[in-house]
């Protein structure tokens, strides 16, 4: 079977995709695939890229790749692809639909406002946050590992916050500081991974740098109380299932007085060496080589 593995892309995200590319290129069984790296960095070039293969395993992130664009395209082309779907891809990428989501379902997450590029330009986002309790996190509303997200303490320094995070996107969700452990929960299949614990060594909370240097960050399975692991894997799953998620995901959340918080739910995560999938993947004792294979497996089933 040809897998191509797509990765790179056009996304803020590009280098860490190319990362968890070569990681993936690397860990695929030769006796069992015939592999073709793909690295995408314009658009137009994916079509006649991946022409010819059986399979396109992908490790894009952000926009055009994990947000149901790349998926499109793939099923338009009648190629099997893995992991999550066009409406799940799209939704899992835009923070303020999925929070939406989540809150109409009752799963907890922190209290956010939505702001787009014209609501900056014409001054009204200032009586959209005028009276919110600092600290907040500023975020591009359709990012991903951190790139373009900043804590703000103070409300004098929220507008420079936005100007930045709208370099990076068309909008942008400010939200509540949820304070105390975070986690992540990895989904196979529909079943819990391993619940992995965060601690940033170094950095206020887990960044850029704390997420993809070496020792930037410890990422350990946890061991929570009964009642509060339950539920943790409660929300993930109901993450999961309301965001029709397929095949694989990771939920990540921070645990506040044992009050699980969902933050996002990510439909490609990291596969870097340094990353928390693969990680988890380990701890239930399945190496990065089975857990592509079964990716791979699940996705074409
Ligand atoms: N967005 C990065 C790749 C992650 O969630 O792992
Ligand atoms: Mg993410």
């Amino acid at each position: 079977m040809k897998v191509g593995v797509i990765m790179g892309g056009v996304s803020s995200e590009r280098e860490v995709s190319l990362m968890t590319g070569k990681e993936i290129v690397g860990r695929l069984d030769p006796s069992k695939y015939e592999v073709l790296p793909i690295d995408v960095a314009k658009r137009e070039e994916l079509i006649d890229r991946v022409r010819g293969i059986d399979f396109a395993l992908l490790a894009l992130h952000g926009a055009f790749g994990e947000d149901g664009t790349v998926q499109g395209v793939l099923e338009t082309m009648g190629i099997p692809y893995s992991g999550s779907g066009v409406l799940s891809s799209s939704l899992c990428m835009d923070k303020n639909l999925t929070k939406r989501l989540l809150r109409a379902e009752g799963v907890i997450t922190a209290d956010w406002v939505y702001l787009d590029r014209s609501m900056f330009a014409d001054g009204s986002w200032e009586a959209q946050v005028a009276g919110l309790a600092y600290p907040l996190f500023v975020k591009p509303n359709a990012g991903g590992s951190s790139i373009g997200v900043q804590r703000v303490d103070r409300q004098e320094a929220l507008r420079a916050a936005l100007a930045e995070a709208f370099r990076w996107d068309a909008s942008v969700v400010v939200e509540f500081m949820v304070t105390g452990q975070e986690i992540t929960c990895p989904i196979l299949d529909g079943e819990l991974l391993p619940v992995l614990g965060i601690r940033s060594n170094g950095a206020e909370w887990f960044d850029y740098e704390a997420k993809y240097s070496d020792g930037g960050a410890e990422e350990r399975p946890i061991t929570l109380p009964a009642e509060v692991e339950s539920r943790v894997w409660e929300a993930a799953l109901a993450c999961y299932r309301l965001l029709q998620c397929r095949v694989y995901a990771r939920v990540d959340m921070i645990l506040q007085d044992g009050v699980p918080y969902v933050l996002e739910v990510n439909t490609l995560p990291g596969m870097t060496a340094n990353s928390l999938l693969p990680r988890s993947a380990a701890a239930a004792g399945m190496s990065y080589g089975e857990l592509l294979d079964r990716i791979i497996e699940l996705s074409l089933a």
